[in-house]
């Protein structure tokens, strides 16, 4: 099979014929095309292509440590070059938005840019309205002022039928994972399938055992969660807010609660799954300033506003206090803590 070049953000699965990990390795000079054809098998599917690097491993061609590295020095060059030329279409896009809970403003003026296809942190201070925010993106919540535009649609303006509709181009991993406790991590990760497809089972099956290996659950999908430690419990709600092929994923604070060494698994994970999907990704996160290096665009929420947004590069060298006292996690400064 010759080697194609198509963009690394070409939307076409079939353009990757050694998925789009194997692509990038191949261009670095990291494997050679028969290493691939010998990791893959003669005719892989696109799954089997979503898993080339750990293919990969497993044939010793490269070892674990050497793929993830190469993964994140690639994601650090998308955001090198993301900060000299931060130009990328919003696909979800806030205009004013203002909300009240119990009284409070929580969000009092939001706008805000998601660039499509890009890692977009949110930052902000615990009660901020982080989570709030997710919530209007996909119409969760409303707001009582200000739009919220996806893709060009104001959701406010969309009949039910059409938010559900949109709302299958979204995954959300809820803050606190959220499995049923009642359903094992196999059928866990198959619910959202089961739900909302008319898939036959067999697939479904497959679809998830390909889900569970891609966050390296692959022999865990008979175990339920309250025998998973609490990075398996967020790697198993990885593995089911991917498995529906989202164009858009949430995820609400996936590393709290983690060892340093947990949660820098799981933003390898996050970086792998990127990679491979070049999903647009929102990413609530507490891990300042370790996420800024996961990230391509970071958005700062304070007091009910978008105090800064920008290439991840850029605002980690702002001069904001607000954001300097955020990322040095100083007592002292504008945020005031009790
Ligand atoms: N459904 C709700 N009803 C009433 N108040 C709510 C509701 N959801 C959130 N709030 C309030 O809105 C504020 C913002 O909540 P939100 O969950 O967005 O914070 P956050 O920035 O995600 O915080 P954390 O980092 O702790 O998760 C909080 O004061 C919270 O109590
Ligand atoms: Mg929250």
């Amino acid at each position: 099979m010759p080697s194609q070049q198509p963009s690394a953000t070409d939307s076409n699965p079939a353009s990757f014929p050694y998925g789009r990990v194997g692509t990038l390795l191949l261009d670095a000079g990291r494997v050679t095309e028969s290493q691939i054809r010998e990791a893959l098998g003669e005719t892989p599917d696109e799954d089997e292509r979503s898993l080339v690097g750990e293919k990969l491993v497993q044939c010793g061609l490269l070892t674990q440590p050497e793929l993830l590295k190469f993964l994140f020095d690639q994601l650090t060059k998308e955001r090198e070059a993301y900060q000299k030329n931060p130009i990328s279409e919003p696909v979800i896009r806030f205009r004013g938005l203002e909300k009240t809970l119990d009284g409070r403003k929580i969000l009092d003026g939001v706008d805000l840019e998601i660039p499509l296809g890009k890692i977009t942190a949110i930052l902000g201070v615990s009660g901020g309205g982080k989570t709030v925010t997710l919530k209007h993106m996909i119409g969760l919540m409303k707001p009582e002022a200000g739009e919220v535009e996806v893709d060009g649609q104001v959701l406010g303006s969309l009949a039910p039928k059409e938010l559900n509709k949109l709302r299958t181009r979204f995954s959300m991993l809820f803050q606190g994972g959220a499995l049923f406790d009642s359903l094992n991590v196999a059928d866990n990760v198959a619910f959202p399938l089961r739900e909302k497809t008319k898939l036959k089972e067999d697939v479904i099956q497959r679809r998830v055992n390909t889900c569970l290996k891609q966050v390296n659950l692959g022999k865990m999908g008979f175990k339920f969660p309250d025998e998973l430690s609490g990075g398996m419990m967020k790697r198993a709600a990885l593995a089911r807010a991917m498995v529906t092929n989202p164009e858009i994923l949430l995820l609400d604070e996936p590393t709290a609660g983690l060892d340093p060494i947990i949660e820098r698994s799981i933003h390898h994970l996050i970086c792998d799954t990127y990679l491979r999907f070049r999903y647009t990704m929102v990413l609530i996160s507490h891990s300042v300033p370790e996420i800024f290096r996961w990230s391509h665009h970071v958005v700062v929420l304070h007091q009910g506003k978008v105090l800064e947004a920008g290439p991840s590069i850029d605002i980690a060298n702002s001069d904001n206090p607000v954001i300097r006292q955020f990322l040095t996690g100083s007592l002292e400064g504008p945020i005031k803590v009790i």
